[in-house]
């Protein structure tokens, strides 16, 4: 198919809830895609936060490729190698006490499983979620997600969800009732900007959450896998939660949803009362093997801080050199850069010189890159982004 006929079919054919970059991509290595003309373009969108160890990792590939010839479904009601092996290692990537996880195939899965658990476990209606937050599009997950814009069209949702502004802990302790399961909140919030919370929130929010007898879950669906420089946010405060979701890079590119709780918290689940075809498939299980040994042999969160602090000192020095910039913000490789203004202009001229970013809400511009990202490319996405701010800047 030539251009043209991929983007009409994409066009006629697909529902039509994207908003499309006129961009076809068909090839994709370590931190670099390339489009349908040979075009080659550093991702700094990782997909989206989902290749954490770059586009098509040899070893992730060999997996998938070995597992391909051997076994693609079985569903959980039956036992499985691949899925046993990869259930052993994902087990030791959370911080302790989290010892039982549910597969799933997204993050708002992850998230709805979380949300249905916390309710069986507590045998409460109620979540209490952070103004501004993003959690997932499925119903429960929206329930929990801020934006008007997202909710609005599919009123009544999920009863029982109520928000409170982060980093607030009276708010919240206001908040919380008797008929209270949880409060769900990212450890740092992703599609609401890029926004580290204050020191000291997450071991309150700990602590509020004990002295009420109130379930704490992470939504680590954007931060988890190493992103923020440590395997999952929360080690960033040495705080644990009580349930744990975990979604996008978890299995190299493939789809795949794990929520972590304590085995307590995870047994109040009975047989047959939360369920998925695709849990545990064996194919999605073994890249996903091969991602979590990627991520430890690479120590991928150990080099997320490195070129995270690097690559935020140089978004630093443009904020210095350009007023459009209004702060520089996050953790890792998980970069935000606000601006003064809309970021689409910004978006669109750093695709025309070679390099992919994302948005996070209208005037932030926000940097998910694989992991493997090399320096040099973070030298040249410095580069043009300067070229464009300057451009910007008149
Ligand atoms: C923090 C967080 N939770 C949940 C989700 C939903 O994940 P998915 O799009 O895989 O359903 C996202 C997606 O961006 C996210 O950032």
């Amino acid at each position: 198919m030539n251009k043209k006929e991929i983007v009409d079919a994409e066009e006629k054919i697909m529902a039509n809830t994207f908003a499309k970059r006129d961009l076809v991509l068909t090839k994709g290595k370590g931190a670099t895609v390339w489009d349908i003309d040979g075009n080659e373009y550093i991702d700094c969108t990782g997909s989206y936060g989902v290749a954490v160890v770059g586009h098509c990792h040899p070893k992730v590939v060999a997996a998938v490729q070995k597992q391909v010839e051997t076994l693609i479904a079985c569903h959980a009601s039956f036992y499985n190698d691949a899925r046993s092996e990869l259930l052993e290692k994902l087990i030791r990537l959370p911080p302790e006490g989290l010892n039982k996880v549910f597969l799933s195939s997204s993050g708002a899965e992850s998230v709805e499983c979380a949300i249905k658990l916390a309710r069986k476990y507590s045998g409460k209606p109620e979540i209490i979620a952070m103004m501004g937050a993003f959690h997932g599009k499925t119903l429960g997950a929206l329930s929990a997600t801020w934006k008007k814009k997202y909710r609005a069209p599919f009123m009544p949702l999920v009863p029982g969800f109520k928000h409170v502004p982060p980093d607030n802990l009276e708010k919240l302790r206001e908040a919380i009732t008797d008929q209270t399961a949880a409060v769900l909140v990212e450890p740092v919030r992703g599609e609401g900007g890029i926004l580290v919370p204050s020191d000291s929130f997450l071991s309150g929010l700990r602590e509020v959450c004990d002295e009420k007898g109130v379930l704490l879950i992470f939504d680590e669906v954007q931060t988890g896998f190493g992103r923020t420089g440590k395997v999952f946010a929360c080690e960033h405060w040495n705080v644990v939660p009580d349930i744990m979701c975990l979604a996008k890079s978890v299995a190299g590119g493939l789809p795949m949803g794990a929520t972590f709780a304590r085995g307590e918290v995870m047994d109040a689940f009975q047989r047959g009362e939360h369920s998925s075809t695709f849990s545990g498939n064996p194919l999605i299980c073994a890249a996903a093997s091969a991602a979590i040994d990627v991520l430890v042999e690479e120590k991928l969160p150990e080099r997320a801080a490195t070129l995270g602090k690097y690559f935020k000192g140089k978004l630093e020095e443009l904020a210095e050199k350009y007023k459009i910039v209004r702060e520089v913000r996050g953790l890792g490789l998980m970069l935000g850069m606000e601006m003064r203004f809309d970021v689409y202009k910004i978006l669109q001229g750093c695709m025309e010189r070679g390099v992919l970013v994302l948005d996070a809400g209208r005037n932030v511009v926000r940097f998910l890159p694989p992991l493997v990202i090399e320096k040099q490319q973070i030298d040249r996405v410095i580069e043009v982004l300067d070229e464009v701010l300057a451009g910007e800047n008149r």
